[in-house]
C-alpha cells in the first residue's frame, strides 16, 4: 500500500495531537508533533535566560541556535516519540502555561523556522509520516496527500487544555488559559512568516461538538480514500 504525508495544521488546542497519535498509531505511520519542537526551543531560551516576561533577546537566541539539538525517541510504553533537548527527555516541561506563554513569540522567528523546517523536511521525506502543527500543509510539506484543518471555539478548546493542565497537577484558572489560547490564535495568525492559514487544499474538520471516535473515524476515512487515489 502506498504511503502518504499527512498534514494536520490549525489553532492550539484543537486536538490535533491526539488525533494525529491515533491515525499514526492505526496506520503504523510515524508522528511528528512540531509544536513540541518549537516548544523545545522555547524552553531552551527560558533555560538559558533568554527570554522572560519583559525581555526577549532573539540575537542570543539565533547565536546559540546551532547549541540546540531537538530529537525524538519511541517510547513504547506511551506509544509515542518523546521530544528530547540537548539529549534531555522535556516532554513534560515543555507542556506548562509557562512554556505556553512565550512560544508564540519564539516561533515567529524566521531562523528557529527555517532550523525546525529544514529538520521537519528530513524527517518525512520517506512518508508514511503524521505531522501536526501551524505550517505543515502550507511550508513543510506543501505536497503532502492529504492536508486537515482543524479548528474549534476558542472556549471548547481552552476547556480541554485547562482539563489536561489541572490532570497534570498544574495550578492554573480557566480565564489564564482562555486569554493564552486567544493570545496564540493572534500571533500564529498574524506572524510574518508561514503565519497559520488554511492550505487551499485543506480539508477543514471543526470538531466542537464531535467525540474523539467521531474524529477518528471521519479521518480515517479521508485517509483511506486519499490511499485509494494515489
Ligand atoms: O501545537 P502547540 O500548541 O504545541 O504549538 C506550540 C506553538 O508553536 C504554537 O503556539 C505556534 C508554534 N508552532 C508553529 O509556529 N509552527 C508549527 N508547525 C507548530 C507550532
Amino acid at each position: 500500500m502506498n504511503k502518504i504525508t499527512i498534514a494536520i495544521d490549525g489553532f492550539s488546542s484543537t486536538g490535533k495531537s491526539t488525533v494525529a497519535k491515533q491515525i499514526a498509531k492505526h496506520l503504523g505511520y510515524v508522528y511528528v508533533d512540531s509544536g513540541a519542537m518549537y516548544r523545545a526551543v522555547t524552553l531552551y531560551a527560558m533555560q538559558k535566560g533568554l527570554i522572560s516576561k519583559s525581555d526577549f533577546n532573539i540575537e542570543a537566541l539565533i547565536y546559540q541556535l546551532p547549541s540546540i539539538n531537538i530529537s525524538f525517541k519511541f517510547n513504547k510504553s506511551l506509544g509515542f516519540a518523546e521530544v528530547y533537548l540537548n539529549d534531555v527527555n522535556v516532554e513534560k516541561e515543555i507542556r506548562t502555561l509557562e512554556v505556553s506563554s512565550f512560544v508564540s513569540k519564539v516561533a515567529e522567528v524566521s531562523e528557529v523556522r527555517q532550523k525546525l523546517v529544514e529538520q521537519q523536511q528530513k524527517m518525512g521525506k520517506d512518508k508514511g509520516v503524521v505531522m501536526d502543527g501551524r505550517d505543515i500543509g502550507t511550508v513543510v510539506f506543501p505536497d503532502a496527500e492529504l492536508k486537515l484543518f482543524m479548528t474549534a471555539s476558542a472556549e471548547t478548546r481552552a476547556k480541554r487544555r485547562y482539563e489536561e493542565l489541572v490532570e497534570r497537577g498544574d495550578a492554573v484558572n480557566f480565564e489564564q488559559v482562555l486569554k493564552n489560547v486567544k493570545e496564540r490564535d493572534y500571533i500564529d495568525s498574524n506572524r510574518e512568516d508561514s503565519p497559520l492559514i488554511k492550505a487551499k487544499d485543506a480539508i477543514e474538520v471543526d470538531n466542537s461538538n464531535m467525540t474523539l471516535k467521531e474524529q477518528f473515524d471521519k479521518i480515517i476515512q479521508l485517509v483511506k480514500m486519499t490511499i485509494e487515489d494515489c
